[in-house]
């Protein structure tokens, strides 16, 4: 008798529709130099099944000093080289920042001055040296503004591995949680790795993103398809499709 192994036909990233953490906004983070490379980039997430895509740029005070009107003019010049260039690009509507919680963070947020990707998210990361103290009042915070904390791939910490409570609070205080798609390689590291695998076996995982910097993003992208993790997203709830 014959058997075979079904092989799952899910070989690309339309499950998710909607890429929410990436840098493909030109010339204003380490992302996309130029909007010649944000279309090829946008180009190729079209080709892994990505049919919307919202930039998400830092806004990191002394590193990448974006504000409101620095990140739309970039935006505007990626919206006209759309206009001009005939080709196959997922839909690019709006715009959300990736922030530093620091200091210049509070003082954003006090002047009410986020922005949010889909209706009300804000995308926030920590330094990856140390924690960020003022995470929980931050987090409390900008939902007293009406808007919904989402803590950018908490399984890059190294400072956080095996810290399943601290994950878990934040969570409680309201706080979503955003998978990097490319921490299920090994692209950042086994305890990255292994992070990641424990929070998504939780299901403590609502967004999930490429954080998208550079060509070489696209090929790992491409290798996670063919990887056994890959199938270990493909049925998960992320909120994604919502967008
Ligand atoms: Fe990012």
């Amino acid at each position: 008798m014959f058997f075979s192994k079904k092989k799952s036909s899910i070989t690309d990233f339309s499950f998710l529709a909607a890429d929410m953490h990436n840098h493909i906004l030109p010339g204003i983070d380490d992302g996309a130099p130029d909007s010649a490379t944000s279309l090829v980039l946008l180009a190729e997430l079209s080709a892994l099944g990505f049919t919307k895509v919202i930039p998400t740029p830092h806004t990191y005070q002394g590193i990448y000093p974006n504000t409101p009107s620095t990140i739309a003019a970039s935006y505007d010049q990626l919206k006209k080289a759309l206009d001009s260039t005939a080709g196959i690009f997922p839909i690019v509507d709006h715009y959300g920042s990736e922030y530093m919680m620091d200091g210049h963070f509070t003082s954003i947020r006090s002047k009410n001055e986020l922005l949010s990707f889909g209706k009300d998210r804000v995308l926030v990361e920590m330094s990856f040296a140390d924690n960020a103290p003022m995470l929980m009042d931050e987090i409390f915070q900008i939902q007293l503004q009406g808007k919904i904390p989402v803590l950018a791939h908490p399984e890059r910490y190294t400072y956080l591995f095996g810290q399943m409570g601290y994950f878990e609070q934040l969570i409680r205080m309201g706080c979503e949680l955003q998978l990097n798609l490319l921490s299920l390689l090994e692209h950042y590291g086994k305890g990255t790795q292994k992070t990641a695998l424990q929070l998504l076996d939780k299901q403590w995982y609502s967004w999930a993103g490429t954080d998208t910097h550079h060509i070489g993003h696209i090929q790992l992208l491409k290798q996670l398809t063919q990887s056994k993790n890959f199938q270990k997203i493909v049925d998960y709830p992320f909120l994604n499709k919502g967008l």
